[in-house]
């Protein structure tokens, strides 16, 4: 697991007028809205002695504390200690939480967890252009599954299993081809030509690929020449190593569409976007999680110890420029935290932390040395 980089922590239509927990890289965070609607992410652990901000209430525009109603606001200052001092309204200047930048795309909160700047800060990517357009059925599902976040992201980017593991998909031939291919060092994208709905293999119908390590999400287009195409788009944010939320968003058409032959392609009725949404929630998520959750290693395994094909390529890519990202923007110790855990309160580092290293009362988790390999390793 490593920091600096945006993560979903939720969809933002179901944050309303109450805080909300959120567990992102085994640390919590608290999620808010001020009085103008705008949405903060504070580390979730208040200052005084340790209590959940998520248990208190939304306060002149930031959070009050359950415990001793001590105030905070959305950059993570405290602002007010009611109580036990006699000065109320100036609290000490380590008196406040790690705030992290929080910016709202496709529905979606993303937060920046990572000490870097604004201007040293990746954008979210511009994943799903279709999003705003209008012209597309919209579906979101959110799911936690016990499973390593880089297991579930290699698995959207392994078009092989499709075949095998699920059942809409298993009386088709089993051929999958890589024909195209991009990459850079945070994006990679192959084109995976295959099947069609008559189990006819052509180039112009089958799988496009997509996986962007800012914000961990992969995009599967599904293109055919006689039926309307589908973007399958999954975030899956790390909840702790062995825990993923995925949030994903399901578009079809509503009209008709160009394919990649140049036919015209009919739109998708919105019968048919939820039959698609309801059965992805509750098929076909769970056949990939009854095989997921035996795969072993948990974590990603070294590609050394496994015998990978031609269609192995894009996932093989997917863990190594996550490696080499997390090596850059700082992987987290785990197993060094671990060993704390229980007697000391550790943060992921923020924005602040990096201009003002000091007066802080939390300290920051521990981050492996710079190029450590140790659990997901470069692909060969
Ligand atoms: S623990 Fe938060 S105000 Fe005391
Ligand atoms: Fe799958």
């Amino acid at each position: 697991m490593f920091i600096n980089n945006w993560y979903v922590a939720g969809i933002a239509e179901e944050l309303a007028e109450k805080p909300r927990r959120v567990r992102i890289l085994g640390a919590d965070f608290v999620l808010f809205r001020d009085d103008a609607d705008t949405i903060h992410c504070l580390s979730d652990l208040c200052v005084h002695r340790g209590a959940s901000l998520t248990l208190g209430e939304c306060k002149n525009g930031g959070i009050a504390c359950p415990q001793h109603g001590w105030e905070f606001n959305g950059a993570g200052r405290c602002t007010l200690i009611p109580a036990g001092t006699k000065t109320p309204t100036e609290p000490p200047k380590r008196a406040r939480v790690p705030a992290y930048p929080v910016t709202e795309k496709y529905g979606l909160i993303f937060v920046f967890l990572g000490d870097q700047a604004e201007t040293e800060r990746p954008a979210v990517p511009d994943i799903m252009p279709e999003w705003d357009s209008g012209e597309w059925h919209k579906g979101v599902i959110s799911r936690h599954k016990d499973i390593n976040y880089m297991r579930m992201a290699e698995n959207y980017n392994d078009p092989c299993h499709v075949h095998y593991i699920h059942e809409f998909a298993k009386w088709l031939p089993k051929g999958v081809t890589i024909v195209d291919h991009e990459l850079t060092d945070q994006y990679v994208k192959a084109w995976h030509a295959a099947w069609d709905a008559k189990g006819e293999f052509g180039e112009s119908r089958g799988l496009m690929m997509e996986y962007n390590v800012i914000s961990c999400v992969s995009r599967n287009t599904n293109y055919q020449t006689d039926y309307p195409p589908q973007i399958v788009t999954a975030y899956v944010t790390p909840i702790d190593e062995g825990n993923t939320q995925i949030h994903m968003i399901i578009l079809t058409p509503k009209s008709e569409t160009t394919a990649l032959d140049g036919s015209k392609v009919r739109g998708s009725t919105p019968e048919e976007q939820k039959m698609l949404v309801d059965m992805t929630r509750d098929i076909v998520m769970d056949e990939d999680y009854a095989v997921l959750k035996t795969t072993r290693p948990r974590q990603a395994a070294p590609t050394t110890e496994e015998l990978l094909v031609d269609t192995d390529r894009t996932l093989a890519q997917v863990r190594t420029l996550t490696v080499d990202y997390g090596n850059k923007a700082g992987r987290i110790d785990v197993r060094a935290w671990r060993e704390f855990q229980d007697t000391h309160i550790r943060v992921i580092p923020c924005p602040d932390h990096k201009t003002d290293p000091k007066n802080w009362v939390h300290k920051t988790v521990p981050l492996m040395p710079g190029e450590a390999a140790e659990g997901l390793q470069a692909a060969g």
